[in-house]
C-alpha cells in the first residue's frame, strides 16, 4: 500500500489538473467541457480530499498533538471553507460564461491552494502514518477509491 502522504500529495496533482483543464476549456470557450472539468474537481475536492482530511486526517493529528484547537489544522479547516465558497463562484462564472471573472477567481483559488497544499504536504502529512492506528491505510483506500471512481 502506498503511504497516506504520498497518496494525498498525489492527489493534490490530480485535483491541480482538473482545474487546470477546466481552465483551459474556458479558454477555448468549450463551457460544456469547462463546467465539466470543474465539476470533478470540485466533487474530488470537496466530497472526497476535504472530507477525508477534516473527518480523519485532521482529527489524528489533533489528537496526536495533544489539543483540538491546534492552530495548523485550524487554519487549514479555514481554507477549506474559503475554497468551497470560491468554487461555487466559478460555477457562477462558468454558467454566466464570464471568462474575466473565471480567471479573477482561478488565480486566487491557485494561489490558495498552492499555499494550502504545500503547507499540508511540510507541515501535517508526513505525521500522519505515525498519528493514525492504521498508518493512514483506510483514509488513503478512500482516496483511491474516490479516484479509481472518478476515471470509470
Ligand atoms: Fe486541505
Ligand atoms: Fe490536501
Amino acid at each position: 500500500m502506498t503511504p497516506i502522504d504520498q497518496i494525498m500529495q498525489q492527489d493534490h496533482e490530480r485535483l491541480d489538473q482538473l482545474l487546470e483543464q477546466s481552465a483551459q476549456a474556458v479558454g477555448k470557450d468549450a463551457w460544456q467541457e469547462a463546467a465539466q472539468f470543474l465539476e470533478a474537481f470540485r466533487h474530488g475536492i470537496v466530497d472526497g480530499h476535504m472530507v477525508v482530511e477534516e473527518s480523519t486526517l485532521f482529527p489524528a493529528f489533533e489528537l496526536q498533538e495533544g489539543g483540538e484547537d491546534h492552530p495548523l489544522t485550524a487554519l487549514l479547516r479555514k481554507g477549506h471553507q474559503d475554497l468551497r465558497v470560491f468554487f461555487e463562484e466559478m460555477a457562477e462564472a462558468i454558467a454566466d460564461q464570464d471568462a474575466e471573472t473565471f480567471d479573477d477567481l482561478l488565480s486566487t483559488v491557485q494561489t490558495i491552494l498552492k499555499q494550502h497544499d504545500a503547507k499540508e504536504e511540510t507541515e501535517l502529512y508526513p505525521y500522519l502514518a505515525a498519528a493514525l492506528a492504521d498508518q493512514g491505510e483506510a483514509a488513503g483506500k478512500r482516496i483511491l477509491d474516490f479516484e479509481a471512481e472518478a476515471t470509470s
